[in-house]
């Protein structure tokens, strides 16, 4: 029997920290005094772990402007819903940086709850309700912009004008780098979009496909680091 999941669309829940220093290969004493934006940020616990070591990350997506609790059962019920539907394709992943779907659900019901705590007191302040077609940031605000498990793993549902606008208004706000990640679907199969984004690019940004030491969906082990040249 074929398994479909039960949500349309991104589902609201969040890689650990230790989840994004590893997607985004991250070099972490490095970016101090850089500011950081992570885009639909979902319930990761990224910017709550970095703001309490004293670096400058905001989060954004577009259902920030949501109650804490809304939100808190919201990625719990999407955390739930991800892990009946991994039991039906486990074969689809890599199972080293989690042992086990148990070990995967405790590991980011962790985030979740962490997330929760940091937007309950910061929201508004390090959490801001954006849409990715118009960022709320004036051009070059940030040094390094992350977007993670958005652009190009749902590129049969979210369309390629969204992608390529997502894209330039990510390379607006930043002064230097975007990265995003990963650039794979569920099994394996680069998203169709990957190269067309790369070959539209202005000739002052430069692309590469950087390999990272983090794999979970077969094949994501890459990201798309975007460079803006002076
Ligand atoms: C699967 S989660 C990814 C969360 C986190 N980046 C991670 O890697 O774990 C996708 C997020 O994208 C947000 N989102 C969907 N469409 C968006 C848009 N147009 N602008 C900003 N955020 C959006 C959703 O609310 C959800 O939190």
């Amino acid at each position: 029997m074929k398994f479909k999941p039960p949500i349309k669309g991104p589902i609201f829940i969040g890689r650990s920290w230790q989840e994004y220093i590893k997607m985004f290969d991250l070099d972490i004493p490095n970016l101090k005094k850089k500011k950081i934006l992570d885009c639909a940020a979902g319930a990761s616990s990224f910017t709550c772990y970095m703001n309490k070591k004293g670096y400058d990350v905001t989060a954004c997506d577009l259902l920030y402007y949501q109650s804490p609790s809304f939100l808190q059962e919201k990625c719990q019920e999407h955390l739930q819903i991800l892990i009946d539907s991994l039991r039906h394709i486990q074969n689809n992943f890599e199972w080293n940086f989690f042992k086990d779907l148990n070990d995967l659900h405790e590991h980011r019901k962790k985030s979740c709850q962490q997330f929760g705590r940091d937007y309950a007191e910061n929201k508004g302040k390090n959490y801001i309700k954006a849409d990715l077609n118009h960022l709320p940031f004036p051009d070059n605000a940030f040094d390094l912009v992350l977007c993670a498990h958005l652009l190009f793993i749902y590129d049969h549902r979210l369309s390629w004008e969204f992608h390529q606008r997502a894209v330039e208004e990510m390379i607006r706000v930043s002064s230097s780098e975007v990265r995003i990640y990963p650039l794979v679907k569920t099994k394996g199969q680069k998203s169709v979009f990957v190269d067309k984004i790369i070959q539209q690019l202005d000739n002052n940004i430069t692309a590469q496909i950087v390999e990272v030491d983090y794999q979970f969906r077969k094949g994501g082990h890459e990201m798309l680091l975007l460079t803006k040249n002076d």
